[in-house]
């Protein structure tokens, strides 16, 4: 209930699937904080679930304007950031045929870009010791069809929690990832229409190993371990949440 008893976080994209999932564990665990979303009809629901010591602010992680502006308030409410979650992205399609200079330029600044720049603006109101959480995809260890822009935009978060660990050791800020396998949250509805969703969760659940999709809750008890003390000793590491859908062969 309390290992994470006065801590101060700020979670991108927490007004929705696994960003929500690892807000409620989080306050379940005794943190306070804010989420960051666009849509101010999700940031006022997830606000409202969460409740007492959440606050939600309405930024584009894709400008290094309003991530400044993000970290700013919540520093200002809060008095500090002790945890850090860049998680906000989205999955995009199209294969090296087809994807257009623009689409590239989306891809690479939702997923990527965004999450140097979230971390970055962070920092100066980051307490010393503070534990910091990138949210890779398994996408980036195995190429599906049409993913492999999404793919490779992971694999270069993944890589950057080792090469941030690095540059804040001074700090003894510690960077961490967890790369998701299928997850049940709302990102489905941007690939299928409504009356599909749940005949391919149904699809996906008889591919996992584990014989069902991860839920925001799976990657939200990772995330309190990486947020708190427990994972003290670990500096750069990847935690895969996938249900053994990336290296178990079924
Ligand atoms: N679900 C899966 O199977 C899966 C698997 C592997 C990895 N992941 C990764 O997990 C993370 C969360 O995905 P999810 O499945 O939970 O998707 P989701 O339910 O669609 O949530 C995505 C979140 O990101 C926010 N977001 C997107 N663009 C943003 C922007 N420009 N500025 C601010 N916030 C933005 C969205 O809020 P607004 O729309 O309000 O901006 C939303 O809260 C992503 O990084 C995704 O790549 C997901």
């Amino acid at each position: 209930m309390s290992k994470l008893k006065n801590k101060v976080a700020v979670i991108t994209g927490g007004n929705s699937g696994i960003g929500f999932g690892i807000a409620e564990a989080f306050k379940n665990a005794g943190a306070s904080g804010a989420i960051v979303g666009r849509n101010q009809e999700t940031l006022k629901r997830a606000a409202s679930q969460l409740g007492d010591g959440f606050i939600a602010i309405n930024g584009d992680v894709t400008n290094p304007g309003d991530l400044e502006r993000m970290m700013r308030n919540t520093s200002e409410q809060f008095g500090k950031i002790d945890i850090l979650v860049a998680n906000a992205g989205a999955g995009t399609t199209g294969t090296v045929a087809d994807i257009s200079e623009s689409d590239y330029d989306k891809t690479m600044d939702l997923n990527l870009k965004s999450v140097y720049f979230t971390v970055q603006k962070a920092l100066p109101y980051m307490a010393d010791g503070s534990s910091i959480i990138l949210i890779g995809s398994n996408a980036a260890h195995r190429a599906y069809p049409s993913f492999g822009l999404y793919g490779a935009a992971k694999a270069a978060v993944i890589f950057l929690a080792k090469s941030f660990s690095n540059d804040l050791l001074d700090r003894k800020i510690r960077v961490n990832v967890i790369t998701p396998g299928t997850t049940d949250t709302p990102a489905f509805d941007k690939f299928v229409p409504a009356e599909q969703i749940e005949a391919l969760k149904t699809h996906f659940a008889g591919t996992m190993p584990i014989g069902r999709i991860g839920q925001p809750s799976d990657i939200g008890k990772t995330a309190v371990f990486l947020a708190s003390d427990d994972s003290s000793f670990l500096l750069g590491a990847e935690l895969l949440v996938d249900g053994g859908m990336t290296y178990l062969a079924k």
